[in-house]
């Protein structure tokens, strides 16, 4: 991968002279409701990874052409494909081809906000893929030589019986050199050139939305990982749901070493869904 040099270029003013005190370091204190969400949702994480459930790959039906699109999200999606040789919708259903192309909307807007260069190859990691639903779009922005979504519930199961893993191998059977891990970040070292985080978890309401446990939401560990396994020139390219939890990610980036050179809020185009705000960040010696 060439060598990018920053240049810091923040369209949401959030430095952190402009940011509320965020208490990093004080003990959280959950309500019992949380406490008691927290325990239901730690059984079914458990009983799913002992039980490692798998049916094989699931591959979705293709939706071949999408239909009920507003001429704006037509236009959109037209310039994707033509710039990124994609079109999602000969892999998978109509709702997840619209999320892919959501997906790499963000990435091209943050890209063309912060004038960064276009590269290829290297590594890139994924922290807390889901099923790795969004693994095409990962692979056709940074083409990358390497890639791997890392998911520490890869193992949660499906009504219909497959599991977060089932869908990752039917997401990633035709992307060349892209892997799916079950795991937790934190133990994940290897190097890499990007590591991409979409909406890491950092408060806790988040945590049991997604139904998880609140032993998951440790983001110094995770944030310090990605600072070990960043490469001197190595990005981190984060997303996060709204200014206030962006504002709260940044403070534990900036407390593990990382330094922040661009941001923005990415409005949709092309769903309906909160604004996004993307940030780009390197190693502060680097
Ligand atoms: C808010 S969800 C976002 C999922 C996905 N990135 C997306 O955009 O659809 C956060 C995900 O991170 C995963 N996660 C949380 N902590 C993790 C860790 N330490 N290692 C790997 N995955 C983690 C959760 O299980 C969950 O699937």
């Amino acid at each position: 991968m060439p060598v990018i040099t920053p240049r810091i270029e923040h369209l949401v003013d959030d430095r952190p002279s402009k940011r509320p005190k965020i208490p990093l370091d004080t003990v959280p204190r959950y309500s019992w409701r949380q406490l008691l969400l927290s325990r239901y949702h730690a059984c079914w994480y458990h009983f799913g990874e002992r039980l490692a459930w798998s049916r094989g790959p699931y591959r979705e039906r293709p939706a071949e052409q999408l239909h009920n699109l507003s001429g704006i999200q037509q236009e959109r999606m037209a310039s994707l494909r033509r710039r990124f040789r994609v079109r999602f919708e000969q892999r998978v259903e109509q709702i997840t081809a619209l999320k892919q192309y959501d997906y790499l909307d963000i990435l091209d807007q943050a890209w063309s906000a912060w004038k960064l260069p276009h590269s290829t190859g290297g590594v890139v990691q994924d922290i807390g893929s889901s099923n790795f639903w969004y693994a095409a779009v990962l692979h056709a922005f940074f083409r990358p030589t390497k890639m791997v979504g890392i998911e520490v519930e890869g193992h949660r199961m499906y009504i219909n019986g497959y599991s977060r893993l089932d869908y990752a191998h039917g997401y990633i059977q035709d992307l060349p050199n892209t892997e799916f891990v079950v795991g937790d970040y934190a133990c994940y070292k290897r190097p890499a050139d990007v590591v991409t985080a979409w909406y890491p978890f950092v408060t806790p309401d988040p945590v049991l939305a997604w139904r998880m446990p609140l032993s998951v939401l440790a983001p110094r560990t995770v944030f310090s990982q990605i600072a070990r396994n960043l490469r001197p020139h190595g990005l981190f390219i984060m997303v996060n749901q709204g200014r206030e939890e962006a504002a709260i990610a940044a403070a534990w980036c900036e407390k593990v070493g990382l330094m922040r050179y661009g941001s923005c809020e990415v409005m949709a185009t092309l769903r309906s869904r909160l604004p996004a705000v993307a940030s780009w960040w390197m190693l502060s010696q680097a």
